[in-house]
């Protein structure tokens, strides 16, 4: 039995069947971890990301030389006895959320058969005894849905000569291996499964790696080339479609820590240094936020990120010139592909406010001490937002505000009555049923901002910005 199978069977009985149904689109970015959250939520205290501090120091009990140490409850340890009975493949390094191999040494990968071969293993003592395995090289390991859309990648130990692929390509630099399937193309997505992942995985590299994307979509290599060549000095190579490329070394998926976020004790790097990163990429110029004194005359920025097809606020004007009353200079813009655009577009400004959605995730852009307003639509999903924007919002140095919608406010009582469940209890309605709640909250839902409500949410904001 895998190490996998343990945490499915432990775990496996909580999750909602419904969770496992379906053909999902990949681009509803909120749905995804929605109910691993909610089915989390009833055994393991505040979130999933429990589960992962659990598996994590459950890594840690073994003491393989690729594992690193540290200390551990009861219950983990009880856990723990169990996985130590396995075995796990050499230069794996694995938690909830990502699974790589680090491998050292010669490797050639084979991408007719999808597979990285280690010439010579006899002359490493750590594959003694291992035949293959597998992976595929996207940072949301537990997540189905994600990994339909990935290519599996094996790894295979090959002990006679004979059985190796000659190299057509001989690099001598670093590789790294991951995959833009996926969630791939939903902006949150985009920077919490594989652009923040690969700055913790590459950045150490300092440019001298090989970046082989398994895969390969080229509009998403587009949107994020600014990045990706900040990262890596050579150009990508498209592995999928290729012949034989030997390295040196290679990593073979990238690490993740949590959603949006860099945990500084498991990495030399910071979400500070991520984002001066995004900010010499961009050539962003605002550092920090406006700090207004007493007497300051200088306007506070107010960024509206507006939606145009699904929760969309109804009158962004009445929102703008209630804003602009306030001594606001107010921008309503939605984002789009180009990255570089809103990036700007975002660090200009001093507040950020927006529904609930992936557009969001481009508060990354915001200047140090700025302040996000998030509104919370119905549907039960205030778990969901904190998880995704307002604990990663502490380690960006960004101050966070909350708005919550009034049922009023919620365009779906023009589909339901006021007393009907949807509207009253949104969570017993949808019983995470994906479907059920993706159609109604996510996509059939509008907001009226009541402003008079909304200004104590500005008011706060504008204190925060005022030293
Ligand atoms: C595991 O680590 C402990 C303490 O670090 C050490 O005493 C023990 O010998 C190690 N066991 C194995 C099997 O390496
Ligand atoms: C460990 O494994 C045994 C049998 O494989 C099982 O009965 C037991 O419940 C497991 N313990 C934990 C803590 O998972
Ligand atoms: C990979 O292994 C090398 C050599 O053991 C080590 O120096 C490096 O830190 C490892 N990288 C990661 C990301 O684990
Ligand atoms: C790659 O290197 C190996 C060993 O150094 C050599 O035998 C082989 O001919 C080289 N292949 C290419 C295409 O350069
Ligand atoms: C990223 O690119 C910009 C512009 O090309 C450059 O000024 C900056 O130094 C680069 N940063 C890193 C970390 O490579
Ligand atoms: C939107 O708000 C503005 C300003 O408050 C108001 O003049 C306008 O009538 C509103 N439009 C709609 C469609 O409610
Ligand atoms: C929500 O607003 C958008 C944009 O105004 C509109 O296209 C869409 O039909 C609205 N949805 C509903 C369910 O009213």
């Amino acid at each position: 039995m895998t190490h996998d199978a343990i945490i499915a069977r432990s775990f496996g009985r909580f999750k909602q069947k419904k969770l496992v149904h379906g053909a999902f689109v990949a681009c509803s970015f909120l749905v995804l971890s929605f109910c691993a959250v909610f089915s989390f939520r009833p055994y393991l205290g505040p979130s999933s990301i429990f589960v992962e501090n659990t598996m994590a120091k459950q890594k840690q009990q073994r003491n393989s030389t690729i594992f690193q140490g540290a200390s551990s409850s009861k219950s983990d340890q009880l856990m723990a006895q169990n996985v130590t009975k396995q075995r796990e493949p050499p230069c794996h390094v694995m938690d909830l959320r990502s699974d790589f191999y680090n491998i050292t040494g010669e490797v050639r990968i084979h991408a007719k058969s999808s597979t990285v071969f280690i010439p010579f293993p006899e002359k490493r003592n750590l594959f003694r005894g291992y035949k293959s395995w597998k992976i595929r090289p996207y940072a949301r390991n537990k997540d189905s849905r994600a990994m339909n859309h990935v290519r599996e990648w094996s790894v295979i130990p090959a002990f006679s000569d004979a059985k190796v692929p000659q190299c057509t390509q001989n690099h001598t630099i670093a590789s790294i291996l991951f995959s833009t399937g996926g969630y791939a193309g939903n902006h949150f997505h985009d920077f919490s499964d594989i652009i923040i992942p690969l700055y913790l995985t590459s950045r150490p590299f300092n440019g001298k790696v090989q970046f082989l994307i398994s895969d390969y979509r080229s509009w998403w290599a587009t949107k994020f080339r600014a990045i990706l060549q900040n990262l890596s000095h050579y150009p990508i190579i498209k592995i999928d479609q290729e012949d034989v490329h030997c390295f040196p070394s290679i990593i073979m998926g990238l690490q993740r820590h949590g959603e949006l976020t860099i945990d500084p004790s498991k990495s030399p790097y910071t979400m500070r240094d991520f984002r001066e990163f995004l900010r010499s990429t961009y050539s962003l110029k605002r550092r920090n936020a406006v700090r207004l004194r007493h007497g300051d005359t200088r306007k506070l920025r107010l960024l509206v990120i507006s939606r145009k097809r699904t929760r969309s606020f109804i009158n962004s004007t009445n929102i703008a010139e209630t804003a602009e009353s306030m001594g606001f200079e107010v921008i309503v813009a939605e984002a789009d592909i180009h990255v570089a655009r809103f990036a700007e577009i975002v660090n200009s400004c001093d507040v950020v406010m927006g529904i609930h959605g992936a557009g969001l995730t481009n508060v990354l852009f915001l200047p140090e001490g700025a302040v996000m307003i998030q509104v919370v639509p119905l549907g039960g999903v205030e778990l969901v937002a904190k998880t995704y924007f307002g604990l990663p919002s502490k380690e960006m140095s960004i101050r966070y505000l909350e708005y919550k919608i009034g049922t009023k406010e919620s365009t779906l009582t023009e589909q339901f009555p006021l007393d009907h469940m949807a509207l009253k209890n949104p969570y017993s309605f949808h019983r995470c049923n994906l479907e059920a709640f993706k159609s109604v909250y996510l996509d059939k839902q509008n907001v009226t901002i009541n402003v008079r409500r909304f200004k104590t949410t500005l008011l706060k904001a504008l204190e925060l910005l005022h030293e």
